[in-house]
């Protein structure tokens, strides 16, 4: 464990190193992804349409402001505080739009306004972090008893879809519930949590990535494959937003089937981990395109470590030691620590099927960044 630990602290010190030209370079945008030279884009302009998620409402627009609060957090460098902070401002301007926003708002505002408002006390943020969790709750189906994913996808109709990632979006609604005392967005947060457990989980532990329920009765229509390979596929991100969603659950409310729920998959997911750490797109896809989401791990890796937490003793390095598999795989052979990548984790896929594959995602070094500072007890904890 203290050797794990050791390790971590001595890769944190290489993420110092590069965060620190990084975000001076990068301090007017809101990056989601590297060009071919290696320079970060920017998200934060409205977007091309009036109801478009793709500019500033963009779903990964928090994880840029995330990675520079934990950089405060460790550092007290208020440089990152304020670089912070700006991209929080801006993004709440979304709110202004209100159409693009989802149930993504969780991504959106936990890393940003709920990591100001806890290190900081601002209450501006606080009043941005409440106003995103009361949009998330509004998006609770009573009759299927589940948080509606995304708003329109394509010509598809997705009234009565539900996703797995949106198990780590519900920590908006337990941090709602516990700042203000009103049990309301702790209960949708449950109850949603209830039906991706019923629905999602598969007797061998792994988890599909899309539900469809009928919107008006609530009844489970089909599952689809979503961005994993396809129907009855395991997309490998889609497992590591269940493990540490329903981990987080578990740190919520207290309730044993949630942790047993976290570990059911986490167990799918390490029986199928190869042996160099590396992570495919899809733990079911065909051996060859041999597509690699780096990102998959770091997710899986930060819900092993949230597990570990909660787990006696010998238990506890059984998931500590998984983690660590995957986390120095990443350091060791898919991490760019040069001056020729503003990104650090290298080879992230977004979704099997798209046409891009291997490039980098700011939320796969935010996950990388957090679970390093999860192994060495210091991390800022949002969830
Ligand atoms: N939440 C969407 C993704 O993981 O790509």
């Amino acid at each position: 464990m203290e050797k794990d630990q050791a390790w971590a602290r001595e890769v944190l010190g290489k993420v110092r190193e590069k965060m620190e030209w990084v975000s001076e370079k990068n301090k007017d945008k809101i990056p989601y992804t590297t060009d071919a030279d290696g320079n970060y884009d920017d998200r934060s302009d409205m977007g091309r349409e009036w109801n478009t998620d793709d500019g500033l409402n963009w779903w990964t627009n928090g994880f840029w402001g995330g990675i520079l609060w934990m950089l405060y957090q460790d550092t007290e460098d208020g440089k990152y505080m304020q670089i912070a902070r700006a991209s929080g401002r801006k993004l709440e301007k979304c709110f202004e739009r209100y159409y693009g926003l989802h149930h993504d708002v969780g991504f959106m505002f936990l890393p940003t306004a709920v990591a100001d408002y806890r290190l900081t006390g601002n209450e501006d943020s606080r009043r941005a972090a409440m106003h995103a969790a009361n949009l998330l709750a509004g998006r609770f189906n009573p009759a299927g008893r589940f948080l509606r994913a995304w708003n329109q996808v394509a010509d598809s109709d997705t009234r009565g879809w539900a996703i797995v990632d949106s198990m780590l979006n519900i920590s908006l609604l337990f941090w709602a519930a516990e700042e203000s005392g009103d049990p309301r967005f702790r209960q949708i947060a449950v109850l949603h949590a209830n039906t991706v457990m019923e629905n999602f989980i598969r007797p061998d532990g792994s988890v599909c990535h899309i539900v469809e329920f009928d919107p008006e009765s609530g009844e489970r229509v089909r599952s689809y494959g979503g961005q994993g390979y396809g129907e009855g596929s395991s997309w490998t991100r889609g497992q590591g937003w269940a493990v540490y969603g329903f981990a987080n659950s578990y740190a919520h409310t207290g309730k044993q089937e949630y942790l047993d729920a976290a570990k059911r998959v986490a167990h799918y997911c390490m029986a199928n981990i190869r042996e160099d750490g590396i992570v495919p797109v899809d733990f079911r896809q065909p051996p060859e395109p041999a597509w690699e989401d780096s990102c998959g791990a770091c997710v899986i890796a930060g819900g092993l470590l949230e597990i570990a937490k909660h787990v006696p003793c010998l238990e506890k390095q059984l998931y500590r030691q998984a983690a660590v598999k995957l986390l120095r795989a990443i350091a060791d052979t898919r991490a760019d620590w040069t001056k020729n990548c503003d990104a650090i984790v290298q080879n992230c896929t977004g979704a099997y099927h798209s046409d891009a594959h291997h490039f980098t995602m700011v939320y796969a070094d935010y996950y990388f960044i957090e679970a390093l500072y999860k192994l060495t007890g210091t991390e800022m904890g949002i969830w």
